[in-house]
C-alpha cells in the first residue's frame, strides 16, 4: 500500500470563546488519506467539520496533535513556509458565488493558480487553461464569461478547474455540493469521481449528508462534538454501522422501505455546547443505548468490523 499523502495524529483545535471561553471544536481526530484515497467526513452543523479541513491545510494552526503531508511534519510550519506547499494542496469551498472574484473572467479566475504557482508561458498558461476548462466539462467558450453569466454548477467547476489546476496531491472539499440546486449536485459528484479516479490526488470530502458520500468516499470518518465516533470502509458504514450515533444518521438517512425498515432511530436533544464538554463519551446524552458507565471516561476507538467505533458498549 501507498504511503499516506495525509497523516493527522491527536488533531486539536481550540478556539478563543465569547467571555474568554474555549471552543473545543477538534478533540483528538486521527485518520489517513492515501493517494487516490477519497476519505467522507460527515457530521452534523458545528460537529467541526470546516475547522479539520482547514487544519490540516494549515489555513489554520492546530492547538494539538501532528499533521504530516507526504512525508513532512507541517504541524507548526510557519506561514511563509506553507505557502508554497498550497500548490500540492487545494480547496473547493461550498459556496462557489464567494469563492471567486466576480471582476475576473473565467479564464482568468483558471490561469490564477498557474500563474501563482507553475513557471508557464503565456501560451502554455492559456492551453493549459482550454484544457481544464474542458476537463471540467466547462466548455472553452465559457473561458470569456463572467461568474455573473454562469450558473451555480457552473461555478462549481471553475472552482474544481482552479483547484486542480497544480495538479495537487490532496484536495480538501467542504460541502461542494450543498449549496447548489439538487438537479445539478449528481453532475458535480460525478465530475469529482472522475478526478479522483485519474488525477490520483487524495481527497477529504467534507458533508453534513451520508448519502453524498457514498459514491465517492472509501472511508467514512463519522464526527460527532470533533470528535470521531465510527471510522470504517464506506460500504460498512451504509451495510453494518456500529456506533449508535453512525446508526442514528443512517436511519435518518435511509428513505422508508416498508419491505425492509430498520428501526428508525430519532436522534433527540441537542448537541452539547463545544465550550463544556460533557465528561465520557460526548454522545452520551442523545443515545439510546447509554449506560452510567457511559459517563465515566470518553470512549477510545477499538475495532468494530473492519473498521473502528468509540463506544463502550461494543
Ligand atoms: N473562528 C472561530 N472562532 C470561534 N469558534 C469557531 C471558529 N470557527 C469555528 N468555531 C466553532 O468550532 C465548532 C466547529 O465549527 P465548524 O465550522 O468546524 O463545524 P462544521 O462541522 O463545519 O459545521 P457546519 O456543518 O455548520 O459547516 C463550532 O462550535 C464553531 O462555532
Ligand atoms: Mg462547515
Amino acid at each position: 500500500m501507498s504511503a499516506p499523502i495525509l497523516a493527522v495524529e491527536n488533531l486539536e483545535k481550540r478556539f478563543p470563546g465569547p467571555r474568554g471561553q474555549t471552543v473545543h471544536a477538534v478533540n483528538g481526530v486521527s485518520f489517513e488519506i492515501r493517494p487516490g484515497q477519497t476519505v467522507g467526513l460527515v457530521g452534523e452543523s458545528g460537529s467541526g467539520k470546516s475547522t479539520i479541513g482547514r487544519t490540516v491545510l494549515r489555513l489554520l494552526t492546530p492547538s494539538g496533535g501532528r499533521i504530516v503531508f507526504d512525508g513532512r511534519d507541517i504541524t507548526s510550519l510557519p506561514e511563509k513556509d506553507c505557502r508554497p506547499l498550497r500548490a500540492q494542496m487545494q480547496m473547493v469551498f461550498q459556496d462557489p458565488w464567494s469563492a471567486l472574484n466576480p471582476r475576473h473572467s473565467v479564464r482568468r479566475l483558471i490561469e490564477e493558480p498557474l500563474l501563482l504557482h507553475m513557471d508557464l508561458g503565456g501560451a502554455a498558461r492559456r492551453a493549459r487553461a482550454e484544457a481544464l476548462a474542458e476537463r471540467v466539462h466547462l466548455g472553452r467558450a465559457m473561458l470569456d464569461r463572467y461568474p455573473s453569466e454562469l450558473s451555480g454548477g457552473q461555478l462549481q467547476r471553475v472552482c474544481v478547474a482552479r483547484a486542480i489546476a497544480t495538479d495537487p496531491k490532496l484536495i480538501v472539499l467542504d460541502e461542494p455540493t450543498s449549496s447548489l440546486d439538487l438537479s445539478v449536485r449528481a453532475g458535480i459528484l460525478e465530475l469529482l469521481a472522475e478526478i479522483k479516479a485519474e488525477s490520483g490526488a487524495g481527497m477529504l470530502f467534507i458533508s453534513h449528508d451520508l448519502g453524498t458520500l457514498k459514491l465517492i468516499s472509501d472511508e467514512i470518518l463519522v464526527l460527532y462534538l470533533g470528535s470521531v465516533m465510527e471510522r470504517a470502509p464506506s460500504a460498512q458504514i451504509f451495510d453494518a454501522p456500529a456506533h449508535p450515533y453512525t446508526r442514528a444518521l443512517m436511519s435518518a438517512h435511509l428513505p422508508p422501505d416498508p419491505a425492509h425498515r430498520p428501526e428508525r432511530i430519532r436522534l433527540e436533544g441537542e448537541i452539547p455546547s463545544p465550550i463544556d464538554l460533557p465528561p465520557g463519551c460526548p454522545f452520551k446524552s442523545r443515545c439510546a443505548s447509554a449506560i452510567d458507565d457511559c459517563g465515566r471516561a470518553k470512549p477510545g476507538l477499538r475495532a468494530a468490523g473492519r473498521g473502528e467505533a468509540a463506544c463502550i458498549r461494543l
